[in-house]
Formats: structure tokens, C-alpha cells, sequence
């Protein structure tokens, strides 16, 4: 396996990205997802030989916040460590640029992967919030 931390393919994003059934929700094309990764203020991708196998990603304005999302590994290769070697690329990117605050979404049966890293649930006094389909 080799990483790299340059913009995967389109092509090579969208095959790994509809392993997550994300995309039900989103509706987004293969480009308009590669325009959403290139906006990206880091991304992180792990091959195996010439297929995306892991991926992460940062937006952030690389000083105060920073929001990590589209943690995947391939459904196959799951429970390998590759979720793990993504994360700590994405947070030793945040330390280096010592981001003063790190956000991420979990869903529910994925909270102990990021415990693990040293993530805690928000406070029930001070919640996440979201607005979906407001356009
Ligand atoms: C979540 C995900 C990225 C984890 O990647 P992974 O490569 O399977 O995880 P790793 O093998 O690196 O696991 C690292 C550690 O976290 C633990 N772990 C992994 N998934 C976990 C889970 N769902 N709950 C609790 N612990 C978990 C592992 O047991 C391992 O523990 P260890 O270090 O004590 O051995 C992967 O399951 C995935 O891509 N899921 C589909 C997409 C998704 O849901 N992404 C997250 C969005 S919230």
C-alpha cells in the first residue's frame, strides 16, 4: 500500500465514496464530488496498487477550525488499521499547523473509532447543529 496526499481521480473517488451509500443523500456527480474534494484544505489517500482503498479529508481555514470528513476504507478492508493511519495523517496535518479546534460527525456505531483517537461527544449543552435541504 502507498499513500499520497494529492486529489484522487474522480474516477478512483466515486467508485470508494458509493461504497458508503453517502451519495443517496447527496446526489452528487463523480465531478462535482471531485470539485468538493478540490476545495479540500487537505486530503489524505491510501492505494492499493492503483485502487483507492482509504481516504480523508480537512477543510479548514488551517489556524482556528477544522472539519474532517469522508473518513472511508473499502468495505473489504476494513479493520486493517487503514482508518487509523488516514486519521493520524489528518490530525498530525492539524497539529502541525496547531488548529486551535477539530470537528468531525460520527454516526452512532462509529463513535468508538474516534474515541479511540482521542475524540469525546459533544456536551448535551452545546449540541451540533445542521440544516438539511434548505434550498
Ligand atoms: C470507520 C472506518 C473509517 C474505520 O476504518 P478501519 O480501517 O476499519 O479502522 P481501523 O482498522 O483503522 O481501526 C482502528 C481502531 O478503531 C477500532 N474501530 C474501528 N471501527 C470501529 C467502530 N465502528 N467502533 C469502535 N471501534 C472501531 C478498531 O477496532 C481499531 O482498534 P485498535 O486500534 O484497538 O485495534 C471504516 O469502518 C469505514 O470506512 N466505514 C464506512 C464509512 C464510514 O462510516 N466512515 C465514518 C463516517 S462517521
Amino acid at each position: 500500500m502507498k499513500y499520497s496526499e494529492k486529489t484522487p481521480s474522480p474516477d478512483n473517488f466515486f467508485e470508494l465514496f458509493e461504497t458508503t451509500g453517502w451519495n443517496k443523500k447527496y446526489e452528487l456527480s463523480k465531478d462535482q464530488l471531485y470539485v468538493a474534494l478540490k476545495n479540500s484544505w487537505y486530503s489524505i489517500s491510501v492505494y492499493y496498487d492503483v485502487k483507492l482503498v482509504g481516504f480523508g479529508r480537512i477543510i479548514s481555514d488551517g489556524l482556528v477550525h477544522a472539519l474532517i470528513l469522508d473518513v472511508i476504507v473499502l468495505p473489504e478492508l476494513q479493520g486493517h488499521g487503514i482508518g487509523k493511519f488516514v486519521m493520524d495523517k489528518l490530525l498530525a496535518k492539524c497539529k502541525q499547523h496547531k488548529v486551535r479546534d477539530i470537528q468531525l460527525f460520527s454516526a452512532r456505531d462509529k463513535a468508538g473509532f474516534y474515541e479511540k483517537l482521542g475524540f469525546s461527544k459533544r456536551k448535551e449543552d452545546a449540541p451540533g447543529m445542521e440544516m438539511e435541504k434548505y434550498w
